[in-house]
C-alpha cells in the first residue's frame, strides 16, 4: 500500500501535458472485441482502469502488446471467450462495456456484476439491459453475473429515461452489427461517446448523430480493425485547471480539446481566474484568492459531475459563499468530511453543498475515497499549509497517469511512499 505525502503552499508554475482520455478508453478497447482483426490505438492512458480492461481483453484470447507507454497493439483474431469472471470485474466499473461488445459480436455475452468507484449510492445498470431488451437479447442474472444473449439482435428505438453515459455507450455497442435501424434517443453527448462513435466508423460501422441526443446506428454485417488516436482526457485537464487555479499558479496545459473544457473554463472565469484558450492547450492563471460562484452538475455540455470534488475544493477557499450542487449522482459528497478535517467550512443538504471559503486550508492525513474525491484530496493539499497525507490512493491511480511526475516537473512537492504496516495489535497486548 501507498500513499502520497503533500507539502503545501506552492504555486504552480509550468506545463503539464495532458494523457489520453480513460472514459473513451474504456469504451474503445472493448470495442475492438466487435472485430476478428488487428487494432493499433494511440494515446491511451497508462493508468491502472486500462491494465484492468486489457487483462480482461487478454482473458478472452486477445493478443495485447505495448508499441510505447501509450500506443497498444491488439489482435482479436483469436478471441474465443465470453465470459468475464468476477475476479476480471471488481475493479472495474466499465467492465460492464464487455456485455454490449460481446453481445453486439456473438449474441451471447456473461460478465459479472462490475466493481469500481461507487461513490456511496448504488450505481444502476436498468437502463444498458433495458436497451440490449429492446434489441431483442434476453438478460438474466445469477450468481452476480449477468447473461444476455439473443438469437440476432435486431435494430430498434430505445428512450433513455435518463440520460445515461454508459447506457448510450453499451446500446451502441450492442447495435452496430444488429440487423437494420437503431435509434437511442434522449442519448448522453459527451465528448468520449463522440470519440467511441468515430472509431466504431472507422472500423466499418455506420452510426450518425453522436454528440446529440439522437444516435441513428445502421448495423452492418461485419467490422474490421484500424489505427485511431484516443482524444485528451477532459477531467484530467480539468483537475489540473483547477490545481492552477486554487494554488494562484500559472499552468500550460497541453494535449487537451478546449471546446470539451468549456464548461470548467467558464466557472473558472467567473471566479476571477485568467483562462486563455490556444488550438491544442489552455493556460490557467491566477493570482490572489479568486471568488465564490455556484456550480450546479449537468450532462454534457454541462459542468461534469467528474469535476465536482475539485472545483469544490478550489471554492473552499474563495472569498465568499458558494453552492455546488450535484444533479447527476445522488450522493456525491461523501469526500466533505475528509475536507473538513482540513478547516474547510462545508455543509451538506441533500443534493447540494454550502461552502463558505476560508482563507487557509491546514494539512491533515486525510483519504482518496473514489478517484476523483482523491483528486480533489491533492489539490487541497497543494492548496493547504503544512502536510497532507493522503491515504488509499489506489483509486487516484485507476485515473491519473504519473501525476506525482507531472506535479512534480510544476512545482509541487508530492511525493509516493509506502504506507507502514498497522502495528500489531495482538502483540502489544501479550507484551
Ligand atoms: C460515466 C463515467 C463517470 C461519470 C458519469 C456521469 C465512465 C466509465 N464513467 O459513468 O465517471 O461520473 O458517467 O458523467 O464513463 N443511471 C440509472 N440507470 C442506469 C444507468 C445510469 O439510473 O442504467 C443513473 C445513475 O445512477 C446516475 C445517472 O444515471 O444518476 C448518470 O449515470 P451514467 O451517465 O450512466 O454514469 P456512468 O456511465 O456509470
Amino acid at each position: 500500500m501507498e500513499k502520497f505525502i503533500i507539502r503545501g503552499g506552492k504555486s504552480l508554475h509550468g506545463d503539464i501535458n495532458i494523457s489520453g482520455a480513460k472514459n473513451a478508453a474504456v469504451a474503445i478497447l472493448p470495442a475492438t472485441l466487435l472485430a476478428k482483426d488487428v487494432f493499433t490505438i494511440e494515446n491511451v492512458p497508462d493508468i491502472r482502469d486500462i491494465s484492468s480492461m486489457l487483462q480482461i481483453l487478454e482473458a478472452l484470447g486477445a493478443d495485447v502488446r505495448y508499441l510505447s507507454k501509450s500506443t497498444i497493439r491488439i489482435d482479436t483474431r483469436n478471441v474465443r471467450s465470453q465470459t468475464v469472471p468476477y475476479d476480471l470485474t471488481k475493479n472495474l466499473r466499465a467492465s460492464y462495456y464487455l456485455l454490449g461488445a460481446m453481445l453486439g459480436m456473438y449474441n451471447n455475452a456473461q460478465v459479472a456484476m462490475p466493481g469500481g468507484c461507487n461513490f456511496g449510492g448504488v450505481r444502476p445498470i436498468d437502463l444498458h439491459l433495458k436497451g440490449f431488451s429492446a434489441l431483442g437479447a434476453l438478460i438474466s442474472t445469477d450468481g452476480g453475473v449477468i447473461e444476455a444473449k439473443a438469437s440476432r439482435l435486431i435494430g430498434a428505438s430505445v428512450y433513455f429515461d435518463k440520460v445515461s453515459v454508459g447506457a448510450t455507450i453499451n446500446v451502441m455497442l450492442a447495435a452496430v452489427k444488429a440487423r437494420g435501424l437503431t435509434i437511442l434517443e434522449n442519448a448522453a453527448r459527451e465528448p468520449h461517446i463522440v470519440d467511441l462513435a468515430n472509431f466504431l466508423n472507422l472500423m466499418g460501422a455506420n452510426i450518425k448523430g453522436a454528440g446529440t441526443d439522437v444516435i441513428k446506428i445502421e448495423g452492418v454485417g461485419t467490422l474490421h480493425g484500424c489505427d485511431y488516436s484516443i482524444i485528451p482526457d477532459q477531467i484530467e485537464a480539468g483537475t489540473y485547471m483547477v490545481a492552477a487555479a486554487a494554488t494562484a499558479g500559472d499552468l500550460m496545459i497541453k494535449n487537451v480539446i478546449p471546446k470539451h473544457l468549456e464548461p470548467i473554463t467558464a466557472k473558472l472565469r467567473e471566479c476571477g481566474a485568467y483562462v486563455e484558450e490556444f488550438d491544442d492547450a489552455i493556460r490557467v492563471q491566477a493570482t490572489g484568492r479568486l471568488h465564490s460562484c455556484n456550480v450546479k452538475t449537468l450532462p454534457h455540455p454541462g459542468f461534469p459531475t467528474d469535476m465536482q470534488p475539485q472545483f469544490t475544493v478550489l471554492l473552499t477557499v474563495c472569498e465568499g459563499m458558494s453552492i455546488v450542487s450535484d444533479s447527476v449522482w445522488d450522493n456525491r459528497f461523501k469526500y466533505v468530511d475528509q475536507l473538513t478535517r482540513m478547516g474547510a467550512q462545508i455543509q451538506i443538504e441533500g443534493r447540494s453543498a454550502i461552502v463558505q471559503g476560508t482563507a487557509q486550508l491546514k494539512g491533515a492525513p486525510v483519504k482518496a475515497d473514489d478517484l476523483r474525491a482523491g483528486a480533489a484530496m491533492i489539490i487541497a493539499g497543494l492548496v493547504a499549509k503544512g502536510t497532507t497525507e493522503i491515504e488509499e490512493i489506489v483509486h487516484i491511480d485507476r485515473g491519473y497517469e504519473d501525476v506525482v511526475l507531472k506535479l512534480t516537473a510544476v512545482g509541487a512537492d508530492i511525493q509516493r511512499v509506502d504506507v507502514q504496516p498497522p502495528v500489531d495489535v495482538q502483540r502489544i497486548k501479550r507484551a
